[in-house]
This record gives structure tokens, sequence and C-alpha cells, in this order.
């Protein structure tokens, strides 16, 4: 591998020049890349196409069989996440600013036999061929046909963004998914550097969170990934920062990563991190996936096995407003204690799911009793009402997550559903005021017509992590994350579903309330503060301003360094323009942005 590198990539130029220049015929640009990526070029087709007799224009044959199992896997997770064109949420797939160019099923009709649809199947914004990755030299075979025929690119991995970014109309995608293979290290030293960083965990591109849980249990050690089992763990989630419930004590994943192996855009294959490729390490640890090149691996730090404290806590379903008010403002109240004690995970407007992995709460010994004295409160209120609480130690994060995370959203497939977020500074938390302003936002979107019943917020921020920052190697360039992270609480969130067969019209009317809860969002959070940009409203106006604060211009810096012709582009990463929301080539989205933006005005 290591020759191949410097040879492989001028190699494979050479080669797709020669063909390039000779072959006039379109298709045989693609026969070439094809031969050079060995067979694994295929053509990208929606997932409903089996149930259509048009497509994109053309008569084909529907195949009733093929049809059937779609509607059966419609809302699968886990069948989208493993198909090279299955996007977890459908504005992925369709071209969102045109209601024809799509190839959706009306839902409620998915599980009945066969699926009615519109008549039509399009291509949406699904792209026209996809390379089936299986090692670097795919990767640098496809991003040299990108440059030397100005295609777009895309890269897909476990489908899960919210805001597009793993499509693009037009484009040839990278499928990373089968990009397999982890390693466990008990202590690991990174390339470049003298010293060790202690335990850690070498994971492939298109490793699952779920699996990634697994293996480190099975060396004794557990790993710092989200809150559903399909999500790539060193892809997207990792290189927009990274939350998860043991956040606060163990901090972001981005603040946990000790190196990346990355193919730029030029084909080289370059190892970051805080000895080498220092600017590029930065810029992967929050700057965004699909922009700065195609992460082929990550290594993270990991923690011995301990035990994990839980609080599963339940109000009845049926609960009115006004309890689930009183629920959001206890939350609300016991939050920044809640937050020193070392719990996180999800406060909502029905329950609230927390763990904890510091050993003050989490003590097999006590039998649970300082996490049951720790949630007290919230405890009573629910059984008060009518509701559950169990609060309980476990040993490992691997029983945790079997007994609590491994199911969640395994059936939200299938929809257009986009959220808004945005970080709560732990300040809002510390005065009477400040949780008045908390629900003060609560009525104002209820009166928007968002139930506070629906309310739903991460509490994953770095929030005691500073012991664990402090083992980190000195010197370490930090991350590209917006600096509210690290005085963030809560991140408030809200979601619209698109109904799928809405008109433009709909969808205007569905966007422009979306825009009007980010802004109340972002009142409410107050200046200087930011959002998660992998759980963001991808129509947001000061989008860099709201990812990234202070960081955008060196996060520019570094893409025009590694990637000076731009072949990475993708809605609202770091390269984006506002120019190309007028461009064709973000017409999907940028349409919508132009009438939203319009309403606001
Ligand atoms: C059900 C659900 C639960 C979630 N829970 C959490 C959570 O608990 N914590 C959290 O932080 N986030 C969570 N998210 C958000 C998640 O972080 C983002 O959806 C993220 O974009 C997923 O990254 P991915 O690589 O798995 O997905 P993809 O959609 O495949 O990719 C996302 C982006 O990263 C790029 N990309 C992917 N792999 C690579 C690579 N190897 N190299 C370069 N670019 C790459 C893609 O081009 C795309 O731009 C959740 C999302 C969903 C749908
Ligand atoms: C690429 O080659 C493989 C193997 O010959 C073939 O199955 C596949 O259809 C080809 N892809 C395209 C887009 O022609
Ligand atoms: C989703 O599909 C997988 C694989 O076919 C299957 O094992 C699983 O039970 C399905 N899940 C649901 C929720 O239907
Ligand atoms: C590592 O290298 C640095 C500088 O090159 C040196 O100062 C330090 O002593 C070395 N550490 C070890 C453990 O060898
Ligand atoms: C755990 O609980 C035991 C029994 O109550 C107590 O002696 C011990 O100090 C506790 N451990 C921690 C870390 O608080
Ligand atoms: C519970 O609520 C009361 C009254 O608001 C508060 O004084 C106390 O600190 C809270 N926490 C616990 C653990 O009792
Ligand atoms: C959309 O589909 C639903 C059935 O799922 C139907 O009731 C509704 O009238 C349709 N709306 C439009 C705008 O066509
Ligand atoms: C989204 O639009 C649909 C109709 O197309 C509507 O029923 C629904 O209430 C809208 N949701 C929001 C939050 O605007």
């Amino acid at each position: 591998m290591a020759k191949l590198r410097s040879f492989f990539p001028w190699f494979l130029a050479w080669l797709l020049v020669v063909f390039t220049a000779q072959m006039v015929d379109a298709d045989d640009i693609w026969t070439a890349l094809n031969y050079s990526v060995n067979g694994r070029l295929y053509r990208a087709e929606p997932f409903s196409k089996p149930c259509f007799t048009i497509y994109n224009g053309n008569l084909v044959s529907s195949d009733e069989a093929a049809c059937s199992l779609v509607g059966a896997d419609y809302t699968n997770n886990t069948v989208h996440v493993n198909e090279p064109v299955g996007y977890m949420y459908l504005q992925s797939e369709v071209c969102l600013s045109d209601p024809s160019d799509q190839c959706l099923l009306d839902p409620a009709t998915t599980s009945t036999g066969v699926p009615s649809s519109y008549a039509s199947c399009n291509q949406g914004s699904v792209p026209d061929y996809y390379i089936e990755v299986q090692s670097e030299l795919d990767v640098a075979a496809g991003l040299e046909f990108a440059k030397a025929n100005s295609m777009p690119l895309s890269i897909k991995n476990s489908g899960h963004d919210f805001m597009t970014r793993n499509s693009q109309k037009g484009s040839l995608a990278l499928w990373l998914h089968k990009l397999k293979g982890m390693t466990y290290h008990d202590d690991f030293q990174p390339e470049g550097s003298n010293e060790s960083v202690g335990r850690a965990m070498t994971v492939a591109a298109g490793e699952l969170t779920g699996d990634v849980f697994e293996f480190a249990s099975d060396h004794g050690s557990m790993i710092l990934s989200g809150y559903s089992p399909t999500i790539a763990l060193s892809g997207g989630y990792i290189q927009g920062g990274g939350h998860g419930v043991l956040a606060p004590v163990l901090g972001l994943a981005a603040d946990r990563v000790v190196e990346f192996k990355i193919v730029t855009p030029d084909g080289v294959i370059r190892t970051a991190n805080s000895h080498q490729n220092t600017d590029l390490f930065k810029a992967l640890r929050g700057g965004g996936g699909g922009t700065f090149g195609v992460v082929l691996e990550a290594t993270h730090r990991v923690e011995p096995v301990a035990p994990i404290a839980v609080a599963a806590i339940q109000l009845p379903s049926d609960i009115t407003v006004d309890t689930s008010k009183d629920w959001i403002e206890l939350q609300a109240r016991e939050s920044l204690r809640w937050g020193k004690d070392g719990w996180g995970g999800h406060v909502a407007g029905t329950y609230l799911t927390y763990m904890n992995p510091l050993p003050s709460i989490a003590n097999l010994s006590d039998r649970g009793a300082a996490a049951r004295e720790s949630m007290r409160n919230a405890t009573q209120f629910a059984q008060s009402v009518g509701g559950t609480s169990v609060v309980e130690v476990l040993p490992d994060w691997l029983d945790v997550w079997n007994k609590y995370g491994a199911s969640v959203t395994s059936n939200s497939a299938g929809r257009i559903r986009l959220v808004t977020s945005r970080l709560l500074p732990q300040h809002l938390f510390a005065s009477e005021e400040g949780i008045t302003k908390v629900m003060e936002y609560v009525d104002e979107v209820y009166d928007l017509g968002f139930d506070p019943r629906e309310l739903y917020v991460p509490v994953n921020a770095p929030f005691v992590a500073n012991d664990a920052m402090e083992r980190m190697p000195k010197g370490q360039p930090g991350t590209s994350v917006h600096p509210a992270w690290y005085n963030a609480l809560w991140e408030i969130s809200a979601s619209v579903n698109v109904p799928w067969n809405a008109t433009f019209d709909d969808r205007v009317r569905n966007l422009t309330a979306l825009a009007k809860w980010t802004k109340l969002q972002e009142d409410l959070a107050g200046p200087g503060s930011g959002t998660y940009m992998n759980e963001a409203n991808p129509f947001t106006q000061n989008w860099k301003d709201s990812w990234w604060g202070s960081h955008y211009e060196e996060l520019l810096e570094t893409k025009k360094k590694y990637d000076p012709d731009g072949l990475l582009k993708c809605w609202k990463c770091v390269g984006f323009e506002d120019a190309d929301v007028e461009s064709d080539r973000f017409k999907c989205m940028g349409k919508l942005q132009q009438a939203v933006d319009g309403n606001n005005a």
C-alpha cells in the first residue's frame, strides 16, 4: 500500500487522461472508470423504482415482487443504511424544490401489498452513478475521474445526513459503507509522535455505531458514539463534531479522535493528527464531512469498561400540555445540577433518558442510591402524574446500550424530515430570567403549532469533560466545532415532516415554519451561540457563523489548501458560497431557499 500510495494516483491520472482524450463517446469514459475500479461502478436508481412503469421519462417494466419488498422496507432504517442509494430521510433522495422530480410511494399504502404512487419515477437528487468503494484506490479513481470530467462528486456513507450533503443530483457518488475494519490498541502511538495516547480504536469509515460498541466491549472498553445504531462513527458524524450521551463527561467524538487517514482531493493518502497535517486534523474535527477529502479510517480514544447509571423516566402518554410544560420546567431547573453530576442524554416533553459514567453516581456498590438521589425530583414528578421511573446502574456501557439505546429509531426512514436546533448556553439555566426565557420559547413555538409534548433535547455538550480533555496529548490544535459547544448545555431541537406529495407551495410553507423556529431558537440562545451543523436547519441563512463561528475563515483556508479546485462541494459545507444557492447544481435546495428567504424578508 505504501508504494502504491505515491505511484498509483499519477498512473491513474495518466490512464484516465489517455482514455478520455481518445474516446469521444460518453459511455466509454464510464467504461474506463468501471475498468479502473474493477467493475464496481453502478448506475444509481431510486429506492422505489421497481414500483414504476415510467422512469426518467422512459417506459420501463415494473417488478411486482421487488416492489412489495420496497414497500415492506420503506421505513426500515437498517435496509436504507445498507443500500448504496438508501437515504434515511428523503430530502436527500428527492429534488426537494420540484415535487415532480422524485420517486416516492404513498407511505400510507406501503404496508398493504402493492403500494400506490405517482405515475412516474424520477431521479431526484439520487446520483447518476456510484462506485462501491473497497479501497483507497477506488477513491483515488473517483476523484481523478471527477476532476478530468468536471463531474460533481458526492460521498455517501450511512445516509443519516439531515442536510442533503450525502447525495447530489447529477453526481458520481463514492459509497463508503463497505469500508469495514476495526483494530484495538492498548497504547496507541500516532504516526510521527514519540508518545502514546493510551487505549484507542481504529475504526474504518463504513463501520456503524452498534458494531463499534460491541467491538469495544469485546476489548474491555467503551467508546463514544451517537445514539443511533446505524450512524457511521468515523464518517460525517465525527467530522461534524459527534455528540453522544456520555459526551458531557467524555467530550465530543471530535475531542477524542487522535488520528485520521484520508485521501485528499489530489488522490494522496495523508495521516492527520496533532503532529502531521495539523491543519487538516483540526478541520476534520468539526469542519464537516464531504469537504476535505475521503476519510478512510479514524482512531478514537476509548475508556476501560466501567459501570454506567441510567435514568429512564416516562410520563403517561395522555398528559396535558400544561403537565408537559411543568415537566419541561422541572428539567430546565434541574439541568445544571444534573450536568454537574455527569448526566447526559435526552430531556423531552414526555420523558427523560439520561446516562452517566461518573463513579460517584454510577456506583454499583451503593446499588444506585446516589443515582436515584440525583434524580429524586424528576422521579417524584413522574410518579405524581402516573408515570414511571427506572434509575439503575449497569456494569457495562454495552448492557446500557442494548437495554435502552439499540432499538431507538429503527423505523424512522421513508419520510422527508428536517430539523432545526441551537446550542443553549449554560448560563440560561442558572437564573430565573433564563428559565423564564426557555419557558417563553416553549409557549411561542406552541403558538406556531409545535406541541410541547413533542419537545426533544439532546443534552450532550462536553459539560464536565475538562478532566477528560486534560488527559489528551498536550499541544493538540483543538477542534473546529462551534466554540459555543464548550459552554452549552441543551441542544434545543424541533423537526418538521414534509408530506411526500406536498406541492411546492406546501413545502415552502413547511420550511417557512421551520425557519421561524430557527429564529426563535437563535433568539433564545442569544448572541455568540451556534448550532450543531449535523442537526441543523439546512435553510439557515447565517450558516457559516451558525455552524462554525470564529473558525470559518481558517477552515476555508484549509479547504483551499487541500482542495484548490473545489472538487468536493456540498450544501452549506466549507467552501460553499451564497452564489451557489442560485446555481443549477444546487437548485433542488436553492429554489426553496430563495422562496423561504422571500417569505421571511
Ligand atoms: C436517527 C439519527 C440519529 C442521530 N443521532 C445523532 C447523535 O446521537 N449524535 C450526533 O452527533 N449526531 C446524530 N445524528 C446526526 C448525524 O451525526 C449526521 O446525520 C451525520 O451526518 C451522519 O454521518 P454519516 O457519515 O453516518 O452519514 P452520511 O449521510 O452518509 O454522511 C454525512 C456527511 O458526511 C460525509 N461523509 C460520510 N462519510 C465520510 C467520509 N468517510 N469521508 C468524508 N466525508 C464523509 C457525507 O458526504 C455527508 O456530507 C443522528 C442522525 C439520525 C438520522
Ligand atoms: C461495471 O462492470 C461490472 C462488471 O463487468 C458490471 O456488472 C456493471 O454493470 C458495470 N457498470 C456499468 C455502469 O456499466
Ligand atoms: C429491517 O430489516 C432488517 C433486515 O431485513 C430486519 O432484520 C429487521 O427486522 C427489520 N426491522 C424492522 C423494524 O422491520
Ligand atoms: C519526544 O520528542 C520530543 C521532541 O522531539 C522530546 O522533547 C521528548 O523528550 C520526546 N519524548 C519521549 C518520551 O521520548
Ligand atoms: C460507592 O458506594 C459505596 C457504598 O455506599 C461507598 O462506600 C463509596 O464511597 C461509593 N463510591 C464513590 C466513588 O462514591
Ligand atoms: C429538588 O428540588 C428542590 C426544590 O426545587 C431543590 O431544592 C433540590 O435541590 C432539588 N434536588 C434534589 C436532589 O432534591
Ligand atoms: C397526498 O396523499 C394523501 C394520501 O396519503 C392524500 O390524502 C392527500 O390528498 C394528498 N395531497 C395532495 C396535495 O395531493
Ligand atoms: C406541513 O405541511 C402540511 C401540508 O402540506 C401541513 O399539514 C403541516 O401542518 C405542515 N407542518 C408545519 C409544521 O408547517
